[in-house]
């Protein structure tokens, strides 16, 4: 195994243990909303976003033990919004790492109630992390998954379903609501090693344009992969007339713009040289993804 598929499983391993570790078990008169939790967050996701800020955490050269915890509830956030992106209201998805989403394997509002759940059990664990750095944590993670980030980017998603649009609309809705995110994991990853303000800088730009390339890859994704390999339903933006990268460029327009923006990302990476490497070979997987 090489290095970078070798990080891949040992933090995808870390986390997995820790978000076992922290969601609540299912007992008692709330039992179900718990068992939602669980179902939704071990079906199986890829743990980007958790990734991200153990390797760059890594790279300002933190100690990764002590970033797992602000790793796992940046997940929570990721998969609270995937089981709300799945409800009737939004996408109503059927399909999801695999499974049946949330919705289809509870009920709506077991779905709802399991996604509020994960966004207030994420804040709940960065109040837990040292104090030194929790109001900063908790001030990244917001900003990135409320109005000026995530749920900014949904409702643009949502509102612009079905109509056409001009370039900055589509690329509003993309780099809110998946590349806030992204961004944050990198960001919370290097404040948790007190990254200096340059440092800061350059990986807040990787993250940026790591984050747009990984939403236009799921674009593309949706158009050209199968059910079988992304576990989710495929064909489903057209079908409802989402506003994505192939839908105004193509799909090979596309590609060069997600590849670019790869390039771009790497780019950031420059000043760190070679200690930059896995984030590297994240961008690279993130450009040739097929899952
Ligand atoms: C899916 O995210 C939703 C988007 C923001 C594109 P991922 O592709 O990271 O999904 P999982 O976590 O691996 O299931
Ligand atoms: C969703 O984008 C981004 C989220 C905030 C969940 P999509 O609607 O394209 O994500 P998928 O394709 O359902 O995973
Ligand atoms: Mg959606
Ligand atoms: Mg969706
Ligand atoms: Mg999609």
């Amino acid at each position: 195994m090489n290095k970078l598929k070798q990080y891949l499983e040992d933090s995808r391993q870390m986390v997995d243990k820790e978000l076992d570790r922290l969601l609540p078990k299912p007992v008692g008169l709330e039992e179900s909303v718990c068992d939602a939790m669980r179902y939704s967050v071990f079906a199986g996701g890829k743990r980007i976003r958790p990734i991200l800020l153990l390797a760059a955490n890594k790279l300002c050269e933190g100690d990764s033990k002590q970033a797992l915890p602000a790793a796992c509830a940046l997940e929570m956030v990721h998969t609270y919004s995937l089981i709300h992106d799945d409800l009737p209201a939004i996408d109503n998805g059927q399909l999801r790492r695999g499974k049946p989403t949330t919705h289809k394997k509870f009920n709506e509002a077991v779905a709802i109630l399991a996604g509020d759940a994960l966004l207030t059990l994420a804040f709940e664990t960065l109040a837990r992390c040292p104090e030194a750095f929790v109001a900063q944590l908790v001030y990244e993670l917001a900003t990135a998954a409320g109005t000026t980030g995530m749920i900014g980017g949904q409702v643009a998603d949502i509102e612009w379903t079905g109509r056409g649009m001009e370039y900055p609309t589509l690329e509003f809705i993309h780099s809110h609501k998946t590349g806030a995110l992204i961004t944050a994991a990198i960001r919370m990853g290097a404040i948790l090693a007190k990254a200096d303000e340059t440092a800061l800088k350059s990986l807040t730009g990787y993250g940026r344009c790591l984050g747009l390339a990984f939403q236009i890859a799921d674009d593309i994704l949706d158009v050209e992969s199968s059910s079988a390999l992304t576990g989710k339903d495929s064909g489903a933006d057209a079908a409802l007339g989402k506003a994505t990268y192939p839908r105004l460029f193509g799909v090979s327009e596309s590609r060069q713009r997600c590849l670019g923006l790869i390039d771009q990302a790497k780019k950031h990476l420059a000043d760190f040289g070679a200690r930059a490497d896995l984030l590297e070979g994240i961008a690279d997987m993130v450009g040739n993804r097929t899952a």
